[in-house]
């Protein structure tokens, strides 16, 4: 399964870049705000930074202007996934995007049709985003699992990236039911790396270690 790091901060991208895991990162329009940067400097930088795919968001609301800004968007670099949020709009600019070769990440998926919808016009990526399922008293885990199962039924390649994940059991669960990628906050991936059995371990094993004569 496919890690990537949903933000658009730079330090954060350097450093899990570094740890070697990174296979792509997720930006929207609350990161890029966050970040303070200016998306014509910040949007080049991540893509030059991520050896894989960068997903950054349209932000128009009718179709014809969703091509144009995606059309932009797939000019900045190679590695340009433009997400579209799911909407009838969203759908047309999608199909249009597909025939011309620019990728597509679908976002803002909150149920199966939604998801079906989205193959069916040529995403490349759809994104479910669980914890906000979550918080609204459902199990956002379980349209993961509905969308693979239609997915594989019928044949569509569009890759399911679980999205808005909000703890290390989120991504257990998404892998366990074949999610394609889980995209995660910092916060988020730095847990999948810590366990207080290990640190605790780690600092028996270092104190016997002292004993050791050398
Ligand atoms: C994913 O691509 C989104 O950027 C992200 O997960 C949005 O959801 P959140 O703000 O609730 O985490």
């Amino acid at each position: 399964m496919k890690i990537f790091l949903d933000s658009a901060l730079i330090d954060q991208i350097k450093e899990v870049a570094g740890w070697g895991i990174l296979d792509g990162v997720t930006t929207n329009p609350s990161h890029v705000a966050a970040s303070g940067a200016n998306p014509k400097d910040l949007y080049p930088e991540i893509c030059s930074l991520v050896d894989g795919p960068v997903s950054l968001e349209a932000v128009s609301l009718e179709a014809d202007a969703i091509v144009s800004e995606a059309r932009e968007l797939a000019k900045i670099a190679d590695n340009v996934v433009v997400k579209v949020p799911i909407m009838k709009q969203g759908l047309i600019a999608v199909k249009r995007l597909a025939a011309e070769g620019i990728t597509t990440n679908v976002t803002a998926n909150f149920s199966a049709p939604q998801a079906l919808l989205a193959a069916k016009v040529g995403a490349a990526y759809i994104s479910p985003f669980v914890g906000q399922l979550d918080n609204a008293g459902h199990d956002g885990m379980k349209l993961v699992e509905q969308i693979r199962k239609i997915y594989d039924n019928y044949d569509y390649t569009t890759e399911i990236i679980v999205a808005a994940i909000r703890n290390p059991m989120h991504v257990v669960r998404a892998a366990l039911c074949g999610a394609d990628i889980c995209t995660m906050n910092f916060q988020v991936l730095e847990m999948l790396t810590e366990h207080p059995l290990t640190d605790a371990i780690l600092d028996r094993f270092l104190k016997d270690w002292e004993k050791v004569p050398k």
